[in-house]
């Protein structure tokens, strides 16, 4: 039984979310994870997983492993024992820890095809709320968003603790994808930002409300199908972050390299300090900017069409 799940970008709103503001984040699908199961002519669960090096028997592998604890959390939850004797395949193009969301689509790939095999087909929202649970136990507070967008595969627009909305785009648009190559935990930034609203509330809440703000009306003008007034807002959106202190020299030479290039807008995407930054283009720019990106250090690049 085959189950992917794509990855995702946030494209406005992180950091913000996690304080109860209006997030939005959209399926990379050019990215994705795979998983195969199927029955084994050899007792145990076998795991299969080529991109990290993983060829094991489940209980060789220590419980909270990410992906241990996807299917022991799983089989509990469906009443499942005894394990049945499994192989699972798991690949990934997803780069890892680079805010493309690979484990949590990893998991929701492995939820999906583990319960399909077991005639249990989860929905969608099943599915985003399981892999929610697994975030947790690997990423302390996350908000949410990365389990729903990867979860429905379709553009979210978020609030954290409060059912998911999915919104359609009035016109598609193209987005460049670089990668600093800067591995960078979102639970740091997340943690330090923390830290500064605890220290001036009002000042920070306010930044917060002003990121919110710019998530609602880049969720219109999207809806609406005027995507040229997202570079704006993501330059606007981009400034906040840099208040934050979740920017970095790498990630500022690639929004300043993309810019000059002829993007709309340019920001940083998910936790920052790292990992990836986001630019809107004309699609006839696309092959230009990225060209820029690579030539201001970017370790990879992808364009992805947001439909
Ligand atoms: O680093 P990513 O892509 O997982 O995104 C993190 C987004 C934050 O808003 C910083 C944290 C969160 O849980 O939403």
């Amino acid at each position: 039984m085959k189950a992917s799940a794509p990855g995702k970008i946030i494209l406005f709103g992180e950091h913000a979310v996690v304080y109860g503001r209006p997030a939005l984040a959209v399926p990379v699908t050019q990215v994705h994870a795979d998983v195969d199961v199927s029955a084994s002519p050899r007792a145990g669960i076998w795991i299969e997983a080529p991109d990290i090096d993983l060829y094991t028997e489940l209980n060789a592998i220590p419980s909270d492993h990410p992906l241990a604890s996807v299917i022991h959390n799983l089989f509990f939850s469906l009443g499942i024992d005894p394990f049945p004797a499994l192989d699972i395949r798991i690949t990934s193009t997803i780069p890892v820890a680079s805010g493309l969301g690979s484990g949590a689509a990893v998991s929701a790939a492995l939820t999906r095809a583990l319960a399909a095999f077991l005639s249990k087909p989860l929905t969608d929202e099943q599915v985003s709320s399981f892999v929610y649970e697994i975030e947790k136990i690997h990423h302390s507070t996350p908000s949410g968003i990365d389990n729903s967008v990867i979860a429905y595969a379709r553009p979210v627009f978020f609030i954290k603790g409060k059912p998911i909305e999915t919104f359609k785009v009035g016109t598609p648009f193209t987005i460049v994808i670089g990668d600093t190559g800067v591995s960078a935990p979102t639970k740091e930034s997340v943690g330090d930002v923390r830290r500064l609203w605890t220290m001036d509330k009002v000042r920070w809440d306010s930044v917060f409300d002003e990121i919110g703000q710019i998530a609602m009306t880049a969720c219109r003008a999207i809806q609406d199908g005027r995507p040229a007034l997202l570079g704006g807002l993501m330059d606007q959106n981009q400034s906040l972050l840099q208040e934050l202190t979740v920017s970095s020299p790498e990630l500022d030479r690639l929004v300043d390299a993309a810019r000059k290039a002829g993007a709309l807008g340019a920001k940083l995407s998910g936790g920052g300090r790292g990992g990836n930054m986001i630019a809107l283009v004309e699609a006839g720019l696309a092959e230009t900017v990225s060209k820029s990106l690579t030539e201001a250090g970017a370790k990879r690049v992808i364009i992805t069409r947001v439909e």
